[in-house]
């Protein structure tokens, strides 16, 4: 049993992440933002990081908070975006490294948005960072982290993909207009998609927290990433439906902007094989069986 902080414990990773936790025996306190309760530990990502030292110490935290960044991009949300995570991480790091006893571990979120848009060149943790409002932000997210790492944290920086689950997320927005038959693909297609299913995140969570061997960036997608004309048939055969809308590229950047461009045209294909070669086993290894899981 280890007794773990997570924070974001009430998004769509951290609550089935805390739920998978706790029925497993381990003990979980969320780190929230406001007026904690005798079993939650309170956290200012703005400054300060973690209020107070816990009386018990933890073995671990896993850090998942951040501003969600569905939606246009104003100049205001995109500070929102990278504030929340570059300085939340920074200050949370900071705080760790004061106390006086430690968790051995940080798992802390990053995203594939770190690779920026890189056609159909497979990438791996060594590949270098692209460029972009994404690529840069994930970047500083995961230098943000030294302070736990110079401290002696074993700190994983999870690189995680579009995560698909009904609850949340990529996936739910897609499932209403893919229901209707007015799905379709968004721009030229041949885009890649590095997927990853929710159970699998949680899964990859949990490994990197019991595999001291992992530390630095870790890819947390499904090993058989998809091009977004591949993704289009498949939900529209899961769901039984025709895809015979496609949203040309103009139209994607018109409705979306910005963030249309660096999330829904750029091309990431990204590589598992370094989860893989940990041992981690993944339960949706094949976009059809996440998809039918999710429907
Ligand atoms: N879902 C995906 O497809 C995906 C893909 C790549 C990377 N990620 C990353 O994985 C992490 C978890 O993703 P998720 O889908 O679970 O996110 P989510 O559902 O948007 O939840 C994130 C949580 O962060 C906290 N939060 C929200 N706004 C915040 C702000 N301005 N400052 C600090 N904390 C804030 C909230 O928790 P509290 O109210 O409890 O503090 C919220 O529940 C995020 O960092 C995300 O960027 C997700």
């Amino acid at each position: 049993m280890i007794r773990v902080a997570v924070s974001g414990a009430t998004g769509l990773v951290g609550g089935a992440l805390s739920s998978r936790l706790t029925q497993e025996g381990h003990e979980v306190i969320p780190l929230v933002r406001h007026a904690a309760s005798g079993s939650e530990l309170l956290w200012n990502p703005s400054q300060g990081g973690i209020e107070k030292e816990p009386d018990t110490p933890l073995d671990a935290i896993v850090h998942l908070a951040g501003e969600n960044i569905a939606g246009r991009w104003s100049a205001s949300k995109k500070q929102r975006i990278r504030d929340s995570r570059v300085q939340g991480t920074r200050a949370l790091c900071e705080s760790l490294a004061r106390w006086k006893q430690k968790p051995s571990t940080l798992v802390c979120a990053s995203a594939i948005g770190f690779y920026g848009n890189r056609g159909d060149e497979l990438l791996e943790e060594s590949a270098a960072p692209g460029t972009g409002f994404l690529a840069e932000t994930c970047r500083d997210w995961e230098q943000a982290t030294s302070p736990a790492r110079d401290a002696g944290l074993r700190v994983v920086s999870l690189r995680i993909g579009v995560v698909l689950s009904k609850h949340g997320g990529a996936l739910k927005q897609m499932l209403g207009p893919f229901r209707m038959g007015a799905g379709g693909r968004m721009g030229p297609g041949t885009q890649f998609m590095s997927w990853i299913h929710r159970d699998d995140v949680i899964g990859l969570i949990c490994h990197a927290l019991q595999d001291s061997s992992l530390r630095g960036p870790l890819n947390a997608v499904s090993p058989h990433p998809v091009t977004n004309q591949e993704f289009t048939k498949t939900l529209g055969k899961v769901l039984r439906r025709p895809t015979l809308f496609p949203m040309p590229t103009f139209a994607v950047r018109l409705v979306f902007g910005e963030m249309g461009e660096e999330l829904l045209l750029s091309s990431t294909r990204v590589s598992a094989a370094t989860a893989v070669a940990a041992g981690y086993s993944f339960q949706f290894a094949q976009l059809e069986e996440a998809l039918r899981k999710e429907i």
